[in-house]
């Protein structure tokens, strides 16, 4: 596994204009995991490189998983089952680790027939571990903020982006919804097709999940700015292949890449660290003062984005 690392400066007041074009520092540092290059060297990926256990662990307190989108083949049902396996195998208690996982969909029909199904596989089994599946629109979660401590997506955002009018927008909003309801030191995890590694994966990042945390970012400012919200800000791990040279169907080769799981930290910020971090010079400050004089503005904290790369 190789890893580099790039920050992204947000700027927020290039949102209000609609400029959506982001001030990147690339600072690339290659090296080598040595933790888990054993792993790397026959092809399979060790569990130390499973986003997951990453992001669950340690457990200080049991977790709580909100899955977005879920469909009717969830992720949350396959991780309950999962922690059950590993309780049986390990005694360590799977509610110590995770105590409640909810999956929400759009569909009717499609929380029904997970429900249903549930209740076919669970009939009579003594397991209380169990995914809990809700009718929701994730536009628009009715979750307090700070809820969850992982919060995850797969497919969805993807699908959406079909719709060319709306489909963008909408990725935005489910973006800001997540990180509204993920709680600090927890998690947003999405898997998605568009993998930062290529040019069109890191637009997408741009132009969604950029956009959505400072959609998120610009809701509480005004909290912010009384000191009536806590201080939080983001850092991204991209796991996922570089790309391949393939073959297309016309015998050109071509770079191929896989999907990237993406994991996106928020993360406390310390009241003392706080003003260094969301102030930032109004870009006119030094021709036109405002009018209270102030001359600085609450802006989204640097997201730092490391990309994890698998051969
Ligand atoms: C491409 S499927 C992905 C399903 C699943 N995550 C998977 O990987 O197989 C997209 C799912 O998102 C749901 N969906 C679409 N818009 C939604 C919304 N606004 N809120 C919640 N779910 C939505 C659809 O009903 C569908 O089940």
């Amino acid at each position: 596994m190789k890893k580099r690392q790039r920050r992204i400066e947000d700027e927020e007041e290039e949102v209000g204009d609609g400029n959506e074009e982001e001030d990147e520092v690339a600072e690339e540092h290659p090296q080598d995991d040595e933790e888990c290059a054993d792993d790397a060297e026959d092809g399979g990926h060790d569990i130390c490189e499973m986003p997951i256990v990453e992001v669950i662990t340690p457990p200080d307190k049991p977790k709580k998983v909100l899955e977005v989108g879920c469909g009717d083949v969830a992720l949350g049902v396959d991780l309950a089952a999962d922690l059950v396996k590993m309780q049986e195998d390990t005694d360590i208690g799977a509610e110590l680790l995770v105590d409640e996982i909810s999956c929400i969909d759009y569909s009717d029909i499609v929380v029904k027939t997970l429900i249903e199904k549930q209740k076919k596989e669970h009939n009579g089994s003594s397991s209380t571990l169990q995914a809990s599946f809700h009718s929701l629109d994730a536009r628009s979660l009715h979750y307090a903020p700070n809820t969850f401590d992982l919060v995850l997506e797969k497919g969805t955002l993807d699908a959406m982006l079909s719709d060319k009018d709306e489909g963008k927008q909408n990725c935005i909003q489910i973006v800001k919804e997540m990180a509204r309801v993920t709680n600090i030191g927890g998690s947003i995890l999405i898997v998605s097709h568009l993998n930062a590694n290529e040019s069109k994966g890191m637009k997408w990042l741009e132009d969604v999940v950029f956009s959505g945390l400072k959609a998120e970012f610009r809701e509480r400012r005004e909290a912010i700015k009384k000191q009536q919200a806590e201080f939080y800000s983001w850092s991204i791990h991209i796991h996922g292949g570089e790309g391949q040279l393939i073959k297309d169907e016309d015998d050109e080769e071509v770079m191929s890449y896989g999907p990237a799981v993406y994991i996106i930290k928020k993360k406390s910020v310390p009241a003392d660290r706080a003003q260094e971090l969301f102030s930032s010079k109004k870009k006119d400050a030094k021709n036109v003062e405002s009018e209270n004089g102030d001359e600085t503005e609450l802006t989204l904290p640097p997201v730092k984005v490391e990309f994890l790369t698998y051969d």
